[in-house]
């Protein structure tokens, strides 16, 4: 017996040893950690059990079989993260390049299809050089097999994907179906086509960096919703988010023990400027609103002028979604839609009630826009906010215009408590353009044209520009003193906690694509 186990334990260590000390070395040269590492630092000390360990390829071409390395270049299993269930893999770069082929694969399926089977979370960690050459197709029905139960787990069981490598090609897509995708400033990228076809196809000289890094796609694309300036930053990050989230669509996000308190907040006063046109930073309100400390922005870089994310009410996960005056006015344009609805969607499939704060001027006018079509994608917003069940709270704190003020979660369209600041203007648009219009003859024909019109926009202001035409009809609930907000908020949740709202019976339905 003492030899068979000693056999055990010689593999054991061979398996722990990936492509071998000098690759391992090559990977930390980079500021990369090893797979194994990655996993030490995301789960609970000693509650990582892995499994497969001792799996290997098949292939024998290109001399594969003598490149045989126990565990085939994934680390896969499941663990906990403070105490609670969730299944990983992690991607080995030292083994092969962390390239997938069909062993691979298939212990990523086996620990994707017991996840879902037992409603646990799902956490890859991603670092590959993609389908593995020299295995061929195997590779890519491996990849496939993972693309279909990405799909049938969306909305299931929370998806989270690390990139701490490269991520090219096919590899993409399995990312692309997850729910957060994190990236590490440096040393990760992703992208369909590398630098090299880039040049060829298009002539552009691009870095993978400049292509496809974090950066790149934390600003530009929105592929990424977090990046991190290191590996444990990014590991960090998907415990916070872990936090907020619940381990299935069946249970309710994690809470807080939360003792009331006294929850006026006097410096919401005095947040909104008196000029209609001046900004200011709408994370002033949520940061003055939520549990303190409790707001962790998603896609933060992406799309600035909406600002989403998690944090805490009374102890209580909620989703943020809030228009940013701070940034072009806080118009909806096409990215910023796309990153609301996006954002709405999660929560709803995960019971995370939503909290808007909505102060837009509209959508944002242009041909780009147009050609680009802001009017599928701001659909999208739209159609997000309309189909979530969860409990649903709105606080208009100023400007809500056109159909911006239908589309930010209005009564109209489903949500359960509408809240207005005294400062809100409510109205088709703001009382110049107004003015300019309705008025156009009279202020033409004016002695001074530019008298009247400032008359005319006074006059229409007076009439719009406050909140209190929408409650009169019932679409706000109460126009509130901001001070009180945090305090209506708990309260309003709080009521809404056991709110049940099924969608007609159908097989899914059409979001605008
Ligand atoms: N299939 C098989 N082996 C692969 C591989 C792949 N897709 N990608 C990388 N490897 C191997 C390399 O051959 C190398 O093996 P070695 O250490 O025995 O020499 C090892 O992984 C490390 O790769 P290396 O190229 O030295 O690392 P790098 O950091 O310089 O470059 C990549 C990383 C991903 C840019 C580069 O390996 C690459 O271009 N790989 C191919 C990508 C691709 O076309 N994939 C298929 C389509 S999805």
């Amino acid at each position: 017996m003492d030899k068979k186990i000693e056999e055990l334990k010689n593999k054991i260590e061979e398996a722990k040893k990936g492509g071998g000390e000098k690759r391992i070395e090559k990977q930390h040269e980079k500021g990369k950690l090893t797979a194994r590492e990655r996993i030490h630092f995301l789960l609970d000390e000693d509650s990582f059990e892995e499994m497969g360990m001792l799996v290997t390829h098949r292939s024998t071409n290109f001399g594969l079989d003598k490149q045989k390395f126990l565990g085939d270049g994934v680390v896969t299993g499941y663990g906990t993260i403070n105490g609670r269930l969730v299944y990983v893999f992690s991607q080995d770069f030292t083994v092969l390049g962390g390239s997938l082929a069909e062993a691979h694969a298939e212990k990523i399926v086996k620990i994707m299809d017991l996840a879902m089977k037992n409603g646990a979370p799902l956490i890859g960690l991603n670092d590959s050089g993609g389908a593995r050459i020299q295995e061929g197709v195997v590779s890519l029905g491996g990849y496939a097999d993972i693309f279909y139960r990405n799909t049938r787990a969306s909305g299931v069981i929370p998806q989270l994907s690390a990139i701490m490598g490269p991520c090219a090609g096919g590899a993409v897509y399995s990312p692309a179906l997850t729910d957060f995708i994190f990236m590490v400033e440096n040393t990760s990228y992703m992208f369909v086509t590398g630098p090299n076809v880039v040049k060829t196809v298009t002539h552009e000289e691009v870095t993978a960096e400049e292509l496809g890094g974090a950066s790149a796609h934390g600003t530009k694309s929105g592929v990424t919703q977090f990046t991190a300036a290191n590996e444990i930053e990014a590991i960090n990050q998907i415990k916070e988010v872990f936090s907020f989230i619940p381990q299935n669509c069946e249970e309710e996000p994690p809470s807080l023990p939360y003792e009331p308190a006294d929850e006026i907040r006097k410096e919401l006063n005095e947040i909104v400027p008196n000029s209609p046109n001046q900004p200011y930073d709408i994370r002033e309100v949520i940061n003055g609103t939520v549990d303190a400390d409790s707001f962790l922005e998603v896609h933060k870089d992406f799309a600035e002028n909406i600002v989403v994310g998690f944090a805490r009410l009374a102890g209580k996960t909620i989703g943020i979604v809030a228009n940013q005056p701070a940034v072009l006015a806080g118009v909806l344009d096409i990215n910023s839609s796309r990153k609301g609805a996006r954002f709405v969607r999660f929560c709803d499939s995960f019971n995370i009630p939503l909290l808007t704060f909505e102060d837009v001027p509209g959508f944002l006018p242009g041909t780009d826009q147009e050609w680009n079509a802001i009017i599928t994608n701001g659909a999208k917003l739209l159609y997000a906010f309309s189909e979530a069940t969860v409990p649903r709270v709105t606080v208009i704190t100023r400007k809500a215009y056109g159909g911006a003020y239908d589309v930010m979660n209005s009564k109209h369209i489903g949500a359960d408590m509408n809240y207005a600041w005294p400062s809100a203007e409510i109205a088709v648009m703001g009382s110049k353009g107004a003015a300019e219009i309705i008025f156009r003859k009279e202020i033409q024909n004016a002695d001074d044209p530019e008298a009247k019109l400032k008359e005319k926009d006074e006059e229409y202001a007076e009439m719009f520009a406050n909140p209190y035409n929408a409650a009169a009809r019932g679409y706000i609930d109460e126009v509130i003193v901001p001070d009180k907000t945090r305090e209506k908020l708990i309260k309003a949740f709080k009521m809404l906690e056991n709110k049940v709202d099924n969608l007609p019976k159908k097989k899914h339905g059409n979001i605008p694509l």
